[in-house]
């Protein structure tokens, strides 16, 4: 290569001019804390909380698996577009949730994106749920178990359920299938402090399998 050639890459590189699609996590963690989002999530597992003071004074959730949690196009559209996902105020069981989640530019959500992407956790196994639309996983999610007592879902005409959990309502784009499971598998893992019911015991393997198969299936629109 012609040296020339090389510094201008190397110093579009060092400006983080690379080309689009080219994944930097690091400059995603620089805006990260530039950005004080540290301020209210944690980014480095394991879980902290150990007790239900601890949860309280948490300002949001934890990121330090959202790399295993989230779908990539999912977290780089919303930060851009924050719309509420938890119809109450984070950890109120009263207050509405205002929806004023701090946005950022397409360009910076690109780059946070790929970092918090990078954070994953080796409890959620690649390729162990696919999104089924099954009845089986239907009436656990809406019959044998409490499930829709706690959280919106996409019902035939319009959105059903209740409003204590974080909505369901396009779980099929936001959230990692594989994770729902390990997420049900191993509640304590994820949230050592319980705001939701542990289905370990009650629910068998097959039908953790089976519902979080169909709530991988909620659609944001109808
Ligand atoms: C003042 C506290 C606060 C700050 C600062 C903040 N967040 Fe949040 N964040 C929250 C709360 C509360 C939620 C839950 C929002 C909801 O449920 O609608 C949230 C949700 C999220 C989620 C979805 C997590 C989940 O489990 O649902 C991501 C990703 C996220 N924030 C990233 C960021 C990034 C990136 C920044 C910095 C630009 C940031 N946040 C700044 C409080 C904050
Ligand atoms: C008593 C209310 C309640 C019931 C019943 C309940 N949940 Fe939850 N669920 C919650 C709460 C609260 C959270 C948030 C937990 C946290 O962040 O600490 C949650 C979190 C979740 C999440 C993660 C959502 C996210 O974006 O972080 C999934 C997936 C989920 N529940 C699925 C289920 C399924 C499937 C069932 C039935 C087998 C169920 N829940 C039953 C209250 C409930």
């Amino acid at each position: 290569m012609r040296p020339i050639l090389a510094i201008v890459i190397s110093a579009a590189a060092a400006l983080g001019l690379t080309e689009p699609g080219h994944a930097d996590p690091a400059a995603g963690k620089a805006i990260f804390e530039a950005k004080g989002c540290n301020a209210c999530h944690y980014t480095q597992g394991p879980a902290r909380e150990k007790t239900i003071a601890d949860q309280l004074a948490k300002k949001g959730p934890e990121l330090w698996y959202a790399g295993s949690k989230f779908q990539k196009a999912w977290l780089a559209k919303w930060l851009t577009e924050p719309k509420p996902i938890r119809p109450l105020a984070f950890n109120s069981l009263t207050e509405e949730n205002k929806g004023d989640h701090p946005k950022l530019s397409a360009e910076e959500a690109a780059k946070v994106t790929d970092f918090l992407m990078t954070l994953t956790s080796d409890v959620v196994k690649p390729g162990s749920v696919k999104p089924k639309k099954s009845a089986k996983g239907r009436l656990i999610f809406v019959k044998k178990m409490p499930c829709s007592g706690c959280h919106a879902f996409p019902s035939r005409k319009k959105f059903k359920g209740g409003r204590s959990g974080p909505s369901l309502v396009g779980a099929g784009e936001r959230l990692n299938p594989d994770w729902i499971l390990a997420y049900l598998q191993n509640p304590k893992v994820f949230k050592p402090v319980k705001m939701m019911p542990v289905f370990v015991g009650i629910l068998s393997p097959k039908d953790m399998k089976q519902v979080a198969g169909y709530v991988a299936t909620f659609k944001a629109k109808k």
